[in-house]
């Protein structure tokens, strides 16, 4: 069984898990360096107040399959505190079974819960998985930011994404 819950401290080494793999294929995400389970307790632990942090554990195994977060767009003004940026990762091995689904619904409960009225991601233009999950779960691709990430010296367009809360 998946349970949907915010993450813990305790939850750095089986997040780093799922996202490190991801990570090394360098095929869907603009993150070009693996994490250290020190370097991501210290990333949940600062994790802003404001921000959303959840994982999918296999109740089971008491394995985390995958995450999702959402970050303040931006702090330098309250004019963006309405928009969180927001970010998928599941486990490789069990793509495509609905656990990115089951977070976005946990996701957009307490999006609403904490005053976000909008979400804002940017997916690289040839993560074909990643458009197609979240135009699935309601965002709408919105424009194409060119050459935006530079990966092992190639340039990859982002795709910004967006929907209401
Ligand atoms: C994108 C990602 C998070 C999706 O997670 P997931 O758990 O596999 O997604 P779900 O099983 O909940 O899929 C929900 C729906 O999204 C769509 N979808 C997801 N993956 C898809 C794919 N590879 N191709 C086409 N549609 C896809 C489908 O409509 C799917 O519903 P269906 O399986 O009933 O047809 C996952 O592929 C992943 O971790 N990718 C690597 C990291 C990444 O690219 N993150 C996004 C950028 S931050």
């Amino acid at each position: 069984m998946i349970r949907i819950r915010p993450v813990r401290v305790e939850d750095a080494e089986g997040i780093v898990n799922v996202l490190n793999p991801l990570v090394e294929t360098g095929e869907s995400t603009a993150l070009d360096t693996v994490f250290t389970a020190e370097q991501e307790r210290i990333f949940i632990r600062d994790f802003p107040i404001q921000g959303l942090f959840h994982v999918a554990e296999q109740t089971d195994r008491g394995v985390i399959v995958g995450f999702q977060n959402v970050e303040p767009f931006a702090t330098y003004t309250a004019a963006f505190a309405h928009v969180g940026v927001i970010g998928t990762y599941v486990d490789r091995s069990e793509h495509r079974q609905g656990i990115g689904r089951l977070l976005f619904e946990a996701t957009r409960r307490a999006a609403k819960e904490k005053g976000y009225e909008k979400l804002f991601g940017f997916v690289r233009a040839d993560n074909v998985a990643g458009l197609a999950f979240y135009k699935r779960i309601g965002f709408e691709a919105i424009g194409i930011a060119k050459r935006h990430a530079k990966i092992k010296g190639r340039y990859i367009d982002e795709v910004m994404i967006e929907r209401e809360v």
